[in-house]
């Protein structure tokens, strides 16, 4: 499928939950986010049933995120549905790793292809700051379990304030040198302000060449991360949703006002 601007969209996120076992600073207050109701949550098989249209459309290219992925109850199933839609050539999942020693296994073989990891630090102390909840050990042992389940490529997201200077950054940069892990940089958007924008140099920057869509844990189909457009899909159905996404989908993304960034899954 084309949006209006010619670009091609074939890559889906799936946010599966908003809801999070860790409280990242840059992410969430200490007492976390109100809530979606559970009710306002999509079902396995409206999930399922979006995707199967998506990939009809065009969509090769999934991603389950959260929030946690991994808190969704029963998210191998999930994986398992989704995994057995045929025209997925990439099917992957940004989690914490905190519950990776756990779910790696089932994860692959579910079917899901690889994980991208959040890692901000290699410092016990620092990983708690940044986490407020969260032990380091736990995403040491999340990673090793998903080597051992051979979810490769594994990629490390890394948030930097400023730049990959940063010793934060440098820790973690010289973990994944040692361990063949590849690292992905992510610039921190503010979202004290109550809204985020485009970062310069930034992941979500490349408006040009954007492929992407998502579906939010509520139904929410969003075409920018930069925008509050969205399009339920119990409201207009899966396939008004999806046209009127590829209709709205902005040529370029300014800010987003919702503070919703943390249930849109980045
Ligand atoms: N700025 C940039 N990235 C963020 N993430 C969450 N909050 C922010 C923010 N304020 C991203 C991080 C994290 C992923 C789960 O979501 O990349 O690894
Ligand atoms: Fe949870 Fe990820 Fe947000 Fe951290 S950044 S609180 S791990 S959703």
């Amino acid at each position: 499928m084309y949006d209006r601007f010619n670009r091609k969209i074939n890559y889906l996120r799936i946010s599966v939950t908003d809801r999070c076992n860790l409280r990242c600073v840059y992410c969430m207050p200490a007492e976390g986010v109100p809530l979606m109701p559970h009710n306002h949550i999509l079902s396995f098989e409206e999930i399922v049933d979006f995707t199967k249209n998506a990939v009809a459309d065009g969509v090769d290219k999934v991603r389950i995120t959260g929030g946690e992925p991994l808190v969704r109850h029963d998210i191998v199933e999930l994986v398992k549905k989704l995994a057995a839609i045929e025209g997925i050539k990439d099917l992957s999942m940004t989690t914490n790793g905190t519950l990776l020693p756990k779910y790696a296994k089932q994860l692959k073989d579910a079917g899901l292809m690889r994980v991208n990891i959040s890692l901000d630090s290699i410092n016990p102390q620092r990983f708690r700051e940044i986490t407020r909840v969260g032990n380091l050990e736990d995403v040491l042992a999340g990673i090793a379990a998903a080597k051992e389940a051979k979810l490769f490529p594994i990629k490390i997201n890394c948030v930097i304030k400023k730049s990959n200077l940063e010793p934060d950054a440098v820790s973690v940069a010289e973990f994944c040198a040692a361990n063949q892990l590849e690292i992905r940089y992510i610039h921190e958007m503010d979202l004290e302000s109550g809204s985020f924008s485009k970062v310069e140099g930034g992941d979500g920057g490349n408006c040009k060449n954007c492929n992407r869509l998502r579906l939010t844990a509520n139904g929410d189909v969003m075409p920018c991360l930069f925008s509050e457009i969205a399009f339920n899909v119990r409201k207009l159905g899966t396939k008004q949703s999806i046209e009127q996404s590829l209709k709205y989908k902005p040529r370029s993304g300014t800010s987003n006002h919702s503070g919703r960034f943390n249930s849109i899954g980045g």
